[in-house]
């Protein structure tokens, strides 16, 4: 999958967050199309990693060092050592590889206690970094909810960044939809709308529940990770935003986000609402209707968009469309 990379600075971002809701923003964004299609380079770029914020420590802190006490909620975050997370991964051996994104390796482990977890190492040489880290955590550490993924706790020993969160048993709702190898039977229609109310639930509670609210930025098939029963969750914080409050409309920041999900109006004016997440939305629930990818490059021009193809498609034989989804 393309992306939209943003090669700003940190200060740049952080300027923006500064800036706050309103104003023009400066907007536009870097909109460019990456060819690969390689899973590291899916998402944006992110602010490099910053090793002089880097903490140390190795002490494991059961107890946890992200906790925060108020309005009756209770928020603590495990702290690892590197080397507990490496032995738990068998010291990240190719086997234990469940995939790979923009942010690094992701691994299945097994903690101390028995926990099964999936442990996600930052890419070093990656393009995403410490900031996203630090947003993940603290994101995860505040926000709970039966359809968003649970951190379990991270690792900061030295420059070595990673995050513990849960294991998903199903993997990623992407896995089931694309490239599904034959022996595999596809998500029957059931299943898909199940999934695609989950997800609607986790973004509610994001953009509705979540005081000041929540804008998720990276709502796609890869980041909605699947439970037993198909039971989804969301995935992924490390893009997320506070929302405006008050009379405000919008915050004004760099364009990130994922290419084929990412909403035109914020891609053009750096102007990001809840809204930009529910058009994310509408663009996996035409993955789920469809089977479609949200960016396809194999597939012949005018249809490789999928927004674009449904858009066309509609005006121009509707019946066909349809007849296309349900056959
Ligand atoms: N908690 C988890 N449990 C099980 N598998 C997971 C978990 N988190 C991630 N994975 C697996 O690891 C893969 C890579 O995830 P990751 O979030 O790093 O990248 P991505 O979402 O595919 O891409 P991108 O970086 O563009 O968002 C996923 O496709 C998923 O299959
Ligand atoms: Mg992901």
């Amino acid at each position: 999958m393309s992306c939209l990379p943003c090669c700003g600075s940190r200060e740049e971002e952080e300027e923006e967050t500064k800036g706050g809701s309103g104003g023009g923003g400066k907007g536009g964004g870097d909109l460019k199309k990456e060819a690969s299609g390689d899973a590291s380079s899916r998402r944006v770029s992110r602010i490099g990693s910053d090793k002089s914020k880097s903490r140390g420590g190795s002490d494991s802190n059961k107890e946890g060092s992200v906790r925060k006490d108020g309005s009756n909620t209770h928020i603590a975050a495990q702290t690892f050592t590197f080397r507990e997370l490496a032995a738990a991964t068998k010291n990240f051996r190719e086997d234990c590889l469940l995939g790979e994104g923009g942010f690094g390796r992701v691994y299945k482990g097994h903690l101390e206690n028995g926990q099964v977890v999936a442990v996600k190492q930052l890419d070093r040489n990656g393009l995403q970094g410490n900031r996203e880290f630090l947003v993940e955590v603290l994101m995860l550490s505040l926000l709970h909810h039966p359809n968003l993924v649970n951190l379990i706790g991270y690792c900061a020993d030295g420059d070595q960044r990673l995050l513990v969160y849960e294991f998903m048993p199903l993997g990623s709702l992407e896995g089931h939809l694309h490239d599904v190898p034959p022996d595999k039977e596809p998500l029957d229609w059931n299943t898909r709308m199940k999934i695609a109310a989950g997800a609607a639930k986790g973004l509610e509670y994001l953009h509705d529940k979540a005081n000041p609210p929540v804008i998720y930025r990276d709502f796609k098939s890869s980041n909605i990770l699947l439970g037993e029963g198909y039971h989804p969750k969301l995935s992924d914080f490390g893009l997320a935003k506070l929302g405006p409050v008050g009379d405000k409309t919008h915050v004004s920041t760099r364009v990130m986000g994922t290419y084929g999900y990412c909403a035109p109006e914020y891609a053009m004016t750096g102007q990001l609402t809840v809204k930009s997440d529910v058009y994310s939305f509408g663009v996996v629930f035409l993955e789920l209707i469809t089977g479609r990818k949200a960016i396809d490059n194999t597939r012949p021009t005018g249809e490789q968009n999928l927004v674009a193809w449904t858009e066309e498609s509609l005006q121009k034989w509707p019946i066909h469309y349809f007849k296309a989804i349900f056959p």
